[in-house]
């Protein structure tokens, strides 16, 4: 498959990812800055934003007199972003950016959706600690990330097919780490301590397994293996996947899981909206 050289897997899935999957995602957002309970006149920082559909969400409760960045390393994303904020006539700064980068803060949240697990094992302590230093002393991180893994479900039935047929595409499997302990240490390992991790589920369908897949392979997550792969291998796996699922023109329908936390500085004094007023312990 040919692909130009000067864009990436994700500027390339850009367009569909805002068409098949924000739409998808929205109720996950809306939980995450709900729960963040951003507010009135806050600045909040939202990293690896794609189209930015949470940074929306934001904008809206920060109101005219609060801030909003948004920021993504993938260009198309970022310019899809902007014109989303235009069309809904909300005020919203974005940048072309890396994860890592916290810069204009201090920050009352920095929202991480989706993207945590798209950092390198080994760079995460060292993006986290980065947002952590560029924090408001009463400031959040909110992420929300995929996991814990659902065995029956088509996201981790279609990785587990790939790594047995492809096993040097082995998917991360890093939704096993979307558990409270391993959260809770990913922040403290960046001198962040948690204040909440709850699991949430919304419900996903799609008209045929086939649909699934298309929209993963096009829209989202594996448009890298695709590009990679080429389409004679993907369909291969996508077979076996329809084996599992009852066929290519079987309905799906499944609410993944996945994991809401919140950290803060150790000792910070923090509103969420479980809990109006709590206090981040302090670490070790
Ligand atoms: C699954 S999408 C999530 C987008 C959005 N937050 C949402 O929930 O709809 C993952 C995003 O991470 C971005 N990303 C990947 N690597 C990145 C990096 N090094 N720095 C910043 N963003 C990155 C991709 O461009 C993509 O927009």
């Amino acid at each position: 498959m040919s692909t130009t050289p000067t864009t990436t897997s994700w500027d390339r899935a850009a367009p569909q990812y805002l068409a098949e999957w924000v739409p998808r995602f929205l109720p996950y957002h809306r939980d995450l800055i709900e729960e963040l309970a951003v507010s009135e006149a806050q600045k909040v920082l939202v990293v690896s934003a794609g189209p930015g559909a949470e940074a929306l969400v934001a904008a809206r409760r920060v109101g005219p007199h609060g801030k909003v960045v948004a920021t993504d390393s993938s260009p198309e994303m970022v310019r899809i972003c902007g014109e989303e904020a235009r069309r809904a006539g909300l005020e919203i700064t974005t940048r072309v950016a890396d994860f890592g980068d916290a810069s204009g803060g201090p920050w009352d949240a920095i929202v991480c959706a989706f993207g945590l697990w798209q950092i390198d094992d080994a760079r995460r302590p060292e993006v986290l600690a980065a947002w952590r230093a560029s924090l408001a002393p009463h400031g959040k991180v909110g992420v929300v990330t995929w996991g814990p893994p659902d065995p029956d479900g088509p996201f981790e039935r279609l990785a587990h097919v790939l790594q047995e047929l492809e096993p040097a595409y082995a998917p991360s499997g890093r939704r096993k780490f979307a558990e409270r302990e391993l959260m809770a240490k990913m922040f403290e390992e960046a001198g962040l301590a948690m204040v909440r991790c709850t699991v949430i589920r919304h419900p996903n369908t799609f008209e045929r397994a086939e649909d699934f897949v298309r929209s993963l392979r096009e829209a989202c997550t594996w448009r890298r293996i695709w590009e990679d792969l080429g389409d004679e291998r993907i369909n291969r796996i996508a077979a076996k996947f329809y084996e599992g699922v009852g066929g290519p023109e079987a309905p799906l329908s499944f609410a993944p899981a996945a994991t809401l936390a919140i950290a803060a500085l150790p000792g910070a004094q923090v509103e969420i909206a479980a809990r109006p007023s709590v206090r981040a312990p302090n670490l070790g």
